[in-house]
């Protein structure tokens, strides 16, 4: 599976958007911002430049995307007014894949902007806002041109299927699992350090001395990768997709061809790629836990049926709009509803006592050349 053509979260604003479902992603970006406004504060003071540059990395499509780049905007504004300064221009880039709904995206352009004016009036640095399609794994700005760069919920998602797991060496399973052999967790560790230090290299490169980088990542906070809270949802949807093997819908083979570009990292597997790439200092990195419930307030809103007629729960809807793209390539699209169907009641059966999603917030500063 080419991943760059392959991976998109679900577009446009129906029930198994993106848009309609990134409230847990919402959630960790509201967790994580005191964290990107010390980053950024930090930057802007040490260095007031006249235009600033800043890039968000996997901005996917829906109500987050210009969510942090306006929090970012806002610290800065406010920032500048109280040091008595001219707010700067913002040049901002949004980035993602080439397959993400960028339509919707430049679509809510004029009224973002509108909302700007009318909230700021003339206080406020003027925004010039570009689409970046490309994959993060790798150069996508000019050298030394970026002063700040953010990403969230992106990270965890590897620019292929780790090599050498063809055949039956994962049986079942679509992901690390307690049954996996070893050369199974050997084989993500190795494609996440692959991405991870393409990232670190293209980034540093990129940004400007003092730059900094804010990202979160789902992440699991044991050394084993087996027993992380992040293998049990990978575990159900390969249950899912087993009971469709024993009614017919699919063949058992398909099941063990598949395995998704995914990887938790531990904090150690994290620091240890920021130190042998050497180019940055870890400023902070913080555990953000949130209950399997994505941080709703009603768990039952999250895991019951919508009031709606569809036969989905929102939680498999979550699931669904993040990860349908690159399982209707490999299963077809006829299997995705009766898979998600067969998930959502999975999930509802399974006892989540104690069960967290964990992420990583991560800021970091580039060391001077
Ligand atoms: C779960 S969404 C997160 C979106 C948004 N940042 C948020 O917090 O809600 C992950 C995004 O990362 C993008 N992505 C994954 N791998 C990427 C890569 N190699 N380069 C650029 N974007 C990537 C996906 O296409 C997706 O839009």
């Amino acid at each position: 599976m080419e991943v760059q053509q392959v991976l998109h979260m679900n577009g446009g604003t129906g029930e198994t958007s993106y848009a309609m479902n990134s409230g847990s992603q919402s959630r960790i970006i509201s967790m994580a911002k005191p964290i990107i406004k010390k980053a950024i504060l930090d930057l802007y003071c040490t260095t007031f430049p006249k235009t600033i540059r800043i890039a968000d990395l996997g901005c996917s499509s829906g109500p987050n995307t210009l969510l942090v780049v306006s929090e970012i905007m806002n610290i800065i504004d406010e920032g500048s007014h109280q040091l008595g300064c001219s707010p700067p221009e913002f040049h901002i880039f949004l980035n993602d894949l080439p397959e993400n709904d960028f339509n919707t995206v430049f679509r809510s352009l004029p009224a973002f902007h509108d909302k700007r004016r009318k909230d700021k009036g003339e206080n406020h640095g003027p925004c010039f806002i570009a689409g970046v399609p490309g994959s993060f794994y790798g150069r996508l700005f000019p050298s030394r041109s970026l002063h700040f760069v953010h990403s969230s919920s992106s990270l965890h998602w590897l620019s292929q299927v780790p090599p050498g797991l063809n055949g039956d060496v994962n049986k079942g399973k679509i992901y690390i699992s307690k049954t996996s052999p070893a050369a199974v967790q050997e084989a993500y560790l190795a494609q996440f350090q692959r991405n991870f230090s393409l990232f670190l290299k293209s980034r540093s490169e990129e940004l400007v001395p003092n730059g900094r980088i804010v990202f979160t990542v789902l992440g699991r906070t044991t050394a084993n990768p087996s027993s992380g809270d992040s293998c049990i949802l990978w575990d159900l949807l390969a249950q899912s997709f087993t009971d469709l093997v024993s009614e017919g819908f699919i063949e058992e083979e398909k099941l063990n061809s598949f395995n998704a570009p995914f990887y938790a990292p531990s904090s150690e597997e994290i620091v240890s790629e920021i130190l042998k790439d050497g180019c940055f200092s870890i400023d902070c990195l913080e555990v953000i836990a949130l209950d399997w419930n994505g941080g709703f307030s009603n768990v039952d809103d999250y895991f019951q049926k919508p009031s709606s007629s569809n036969s989905h729960f929102h939680m498999a809807n979550a699931i669904r709009a993040v990860a349908e793209s690159m399982l209707q390539n490999h299963f077809g699209e006829q299997v995705m509803d009766p898979l998600f169907q067969r998930f959502g009641e999975l999930l509802r059966s399974t006892n989540r006592g104690g069960v967290q999603h964990i992420s990583f917030v991560v800021s970091l500063i580039r060391k001077q050349p």
